[in-house]
C-alpha cells in the first residue's frame, strides 16, 4: 500500500504526520485522557512500550510544555477569547459577572515532573524523558527504572519497590504479531502482567495504570485481577483504534493494594496467583471463591466479597464497563476519506530507528535496488 493510499484509509496515520506525532497511537492516549482526565495532578510517570515514542511525546508536550488538546485545549481557546472580547468592550473589573471570570486552565507546574519511557527498540529523545533500551519482562529492568527515576537508588540496599512512587504507568506493549492468534494473546497477556507487575512496584496510592490489551476469551479474569487492586477499572476503546481490532485499553484508576500485598519481581503476579489477598474481614476466604476450571483455564472470581461497595457485580462475576472515548466528530478510524487532489503526502515524523526488517533492508541494498528491480 502506497503512503497516500495509507493517507485516505487512515485519518490517524495522515494526522499523526499533519500534527508531529511519531506514530498514530498519540490520538489513543489524548482521546483516553480526555474520557478518564489521565494527566490531571500527575507529574512522575512511566511509559512502557514506548518506540517510536508518541505517547512519551503528548506526555512530554502536555505535562512539560503545559500544551493543551481536544477539548481542554478548545474550553481553553474560548476562555480566552470570551475574555479577550469582554476586554475590547471596555468592562471594569467590578461589572465582572461570574461567566466572565472564567480564565484558561492554570498551567501545571514542570519542574518536578520526571517521566521514563522503555522499549526494547531503541526511542529517539525527546524532551525531559529519560528513555531506557530494556525489556520489560525481565526482572532486571525494575532496578534500572527504579534508578532513572531516583538517581540515588541504590540496587544491593533498596528494595524493589520506588521510594519517590509515581503517578501514572502506560503501557502500550504489544508484541510482533505472528498471526497465530493463540500464540499473540499469551505473549501480550506475559506483556500485560510484566507492566502490572512493574507498576506494583512503582505505583503510589491513589495512581493510575492504563495498558493495552487485546480482547479475547477469559480477558474477565484479568479485569477481575485487576480490580483487586484498583478502585476503578474501564475497558477503553478510543476512537482512534480501530473497531475491527480485537485491541482495547483497561484504565485501572485509585490504587489501592490490598493490606496484605507487598509487589515482588521474585513472585510476580500472574494468572490464579490471587489467594491470599482478599481484605481482611472479606466474608470467603479468596482461594474459596476462585474457582479454577483446569480444562479450559477459566478461573472465576467473587469480587463482591472484596469488594462490597462495588455496584457492577452480576452474580459471581465482575464485569468490567466499557466505555468507547474520544469526541464523535473525531475522525472514524475504520473510513477511507477523500482527499483533495493537490493533496501531498508527508513523510512518517519519525521513521523506525531499528525495525526488524532492517537486515532485510540493507541486503536489498546491497544487492542492488527495490523489489524487482534486483541485480543479480
Ligand atoms: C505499539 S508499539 C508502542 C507505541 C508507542 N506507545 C508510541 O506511542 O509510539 C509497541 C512497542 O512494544 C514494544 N515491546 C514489545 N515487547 C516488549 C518488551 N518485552 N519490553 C519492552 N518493549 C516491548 C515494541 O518494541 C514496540 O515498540
Amino acid at each position: 500500500m502506497g503512503k497516500s493510499s495509507k493517507d485516505k484509509r487512515d485519518a490517524y496515520y495522515r494526522l499523526a504526520k499533519e500534527q508531529g506525532w511519531r506514530a498514530r497511537s498519540a490520538f489513543k492516549l489524548l482521546q483516553l485522557d480526555e474520557e478518564f482526565d489521565l494527566f490531571s495532578g500527575v507529574t512522575r510517570v512511566v511509559d512502557l512500550c514506548a518506540a517510536p515514542g508518541s505517547w512519551s511525546q503528548v506526555l512530554s508536550r502536555v505535562l512539560i510544555k503545559n500544551e493543551t488538546f481536544g477539548r481542554t485545549a478548545w474550553q481553553n481557546q474560548e476562555a480566552l477569547f470570551r475574555q479577550q472580547m469582554l476586554g475590547v468592550a471596555g468592562q471594569t473589573g467590578a461589572e465582572k459577572t461570574e461567566e466572565t471570570k472564567e480564565t484558561p486552565a492554570a498551567p501545571r507546574s514542570s519542574g518536578d515532573v520526571k517521566i521514563v519511557a522503555i522499549d526494547l527498540q531503541p526511542i529517539s529523545p525527546l524532551p525531559g524523558i529519560v528513555t531506557l533500551r530494556a525489556d520489560i519482562t525481565h526482572p532486571a529492568t525494575v532496578p534500572l527504572l527504579l534508578k532513572a527515576l531516583d538517581p540515588e537508588y541504590d540496587a544491593a540496599t533498596a528494595s524493589q519497590n520506588a521510594s519517590n512512587p509515581v503517578d501514572l504507568v502506560l503501557s502500550d506493549g504489544a508484541p510482533d504479531v505472528t498471526g497465530l492468534h493463540d500464540l499473540d494473546m499469551y505473549v501480550q497477556s506475559q506483556l500485560l502482567f510484566a507492566a502490572l507487575n512493574l507498576a506494583l512496584c512503582v505505583l503510589k496510592p491513589g495512581g493510575k495504570f492504563v495498558a493495552k490489551i487485546f480482547r479475547g476469551r477469559n480477558v474477565d479474569l484479568l479485569f477481575a485481577q485487576l480490580k483487586l487492586f484498583f478502585t476503578r477499572v474501564v475497558v477503553a476503546k478510543p476512537r482512534s483504534s480501530r473497531a475491527s481490532s480485537v485491541e482495547a485499553f483497561i484504565v485501572c484508576l485509585d490504587f489501592r493494594p490490598p493490606a496484605e500485598f507487598h509487589a515482588s519481581l521474585e513472585r510476580p503476579l500472574g494468572v490464579g496467583d490471587m489467594a491470599g489477598l482478599a481484605p481482611e474481614g472479606a466474608a470467603v476466604a479468596l482461594d474459596e471463591k476462585v474457582a479454577v476450571k483446569a480444562e479450559d483455564n477459566i478461573v472465576e472470581v467473587a469480587l463482591e466479597d472484596l469488594r462490597p461497595s462495588d455496584t457492577t457485580t452480576t452474580g459471581s462475576r465482575w464485569i468490567a464497563p466499557f466505555v468507547a472515548c474520544g469526541d464523535l466528530s473525531a475522525f472514524d478510524s475504520d473510513a477511507s476519506y477523500k482527499l483533495p487532489d493537490d493533496y501531498i503526502s508527508l513523510d512518517p515524523v519519525q521513521p523506525p530507528t531499528a525495525p526488524p526488517y532492517k537486515r532485510a533492508l540493507e541486503m536489498r541494498k546491497a544487492a542492488g535496488g527495490a523489489y524487482g528491480k534486483t541485480t543479480v
